[in-house]
């Protein structure tokens, strides 16, 4: 079958390779039907996920139909339509009875999907831990529709989760990217009493002023003073980080008020420094970390009642053969391009 693989660092290639089989009782295999690209794909390429392994079939953001399960699967069977986590988890250890199954301690645990084990950048996947990791997408909600619940829609569920917003916030989301947009519309169920999105390119400051026309948009140059204006207690009361970007740690807590929380999606580059005699007397509360993503049958229902639609963000359509085509636009963010759709083929 056709799987789109991590060579070296710097290089990615389509290969052959054999369908994937069961492996564990737990495992279901599942046919890809829809699948798309991360941003952590390319951190991948550049070098930057050092626990990836070369010869893994990329891709952990995609929906499909389960082909076969293993004998302890129970919640899904062939010929159902669901969505994959990015993260495999047990649900049975400390972290995942939690609900931190990002910290899983299964040694399939956390985000393996196409970067310690094969992904799904490919006609097939198999799936570790299939009853915690597939959900049954409801007939009425498309693949399109749903493809983004496992990865940069549950991390945009999850971001506004912990970060406590009440409708008396003010909230500002730094960076429009899909993750950023994903989180916006995760925050705008919450209704908190104003929402701020700092971007810096004018095409995606165009995409949100179109497409959520009750956000303030503002430049990155402009956002500090705008805050300020509009927040009666010196900052905003919640700040989301989700641009990674050289600045925008600091754009971030500078911009919360006293006491605000400030909750860090962004994954950096490099070591971000946390000036503590700049900031004291701000008291805040930073959160952290990768997705937990355990929402997504709650996501899945939001879809279906229409209370969240990605759909927006998919502005490119390519068949898996083509994905090399999908990566260049996406990679250099040409063409507006938010995010890609890749459909699978059949052997
Ligand atoms: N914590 C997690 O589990 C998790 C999950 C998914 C993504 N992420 C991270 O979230 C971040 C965003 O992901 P994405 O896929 O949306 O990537 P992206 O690169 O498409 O989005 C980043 C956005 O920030 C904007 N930006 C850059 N500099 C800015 C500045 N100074 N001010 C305001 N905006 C600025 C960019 O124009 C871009 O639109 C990445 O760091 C990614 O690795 C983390
Ligand atoms: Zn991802
Ligand atoms: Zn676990």
């Amino acid at each position: 079958m056709f799987a789109y693989t991590y060579i070296e660092k710097g290089n990615f290639a389509m290969t052959d390779k054999p369908k994937p089989q069961l492996i564990d009782d737990n495992d279901a295999i599942v046919r890809v039907t829809l699948g798309s690209i991360c941003t952590s794909d390319l951190h991948i390429k550049h070098g930057s996920v050092p626990r990836a392994v070369p010869g893994i079939t990329i891709g952990h953001e995609m929906v499909g139909i389960v082909e076969s399960i293993g004998k302890a699967v129970t919640k899904v069977k062939p010929g159902d339509r669901v969505t994959v986590n990015v993260e495999t988890f047990c649900g049975e250890c400390f972290f995942c009875k939690h609900g931190y199954v990002n910290n899983c301690t299964d040694p399939d645990g956390g985000w393996a999907l196409g970067c310690r084990i094969d992904g799904g950048q490919a006609e097939f996947v198999r799936v570790p831990h299939a009853d915690q990791g597939l959900n049954r997408i409801p007939d009425t909600v498309t693949d399109e529709q749903a493809l983004f619940v496992g990865d940069i829609l549950a991390t945009g569920f999850w971001a506004a989760r912990i970060s406590d917003i009440t409708p008396e916030d003010t909230v500002l989301i730094i960076g429009a990217g899909p993750t950023g947009i994903c989180t916006l519309l995760c925050v705008m169920l919450k209704h908190p009493k104003r929402i701020v999105v700092c971007e810096k390119s004018p095409e995606r400051i165009d995409f949100v002023k179109k497409h959520y026309p009750d956000v303030s948009v503002v430049q990155p140059s402009e956002c500090k003073d705008f805050i300020m204006r509009c927040s009666e207690h010196g900052g905003a009361d919640v700040v989301i980080e989700v641009a990674g970007a050289d600045d925008t740690f600091r754009m971030a807590w500078e911009c919360a008020r006293p006491n605000a929380t400030v909750t860090i999606v962004a994954m950096y580059d490099k070591p971000q420094i946390l000036p503590l005699p700049d900031m004291y007397g701000k008291n805040l509360t930073f959160k952290t970390g990768g997705v937990d993503g355990c929402d997504c049958a709650e996501i899945l229902s939001l879809i279906k009642k229409g209370e969240i639609d990605t759909t927006p963000l998919i502005t490119h359509r390519y068949a898996l053969r083509e994905i090399e085509k999908a990566y260049h636009i996406f990679e250099n963010k040409l063409n507006g391009v938010i995010k890609v759709a890749i459909y699978g083929e059949r052997l």
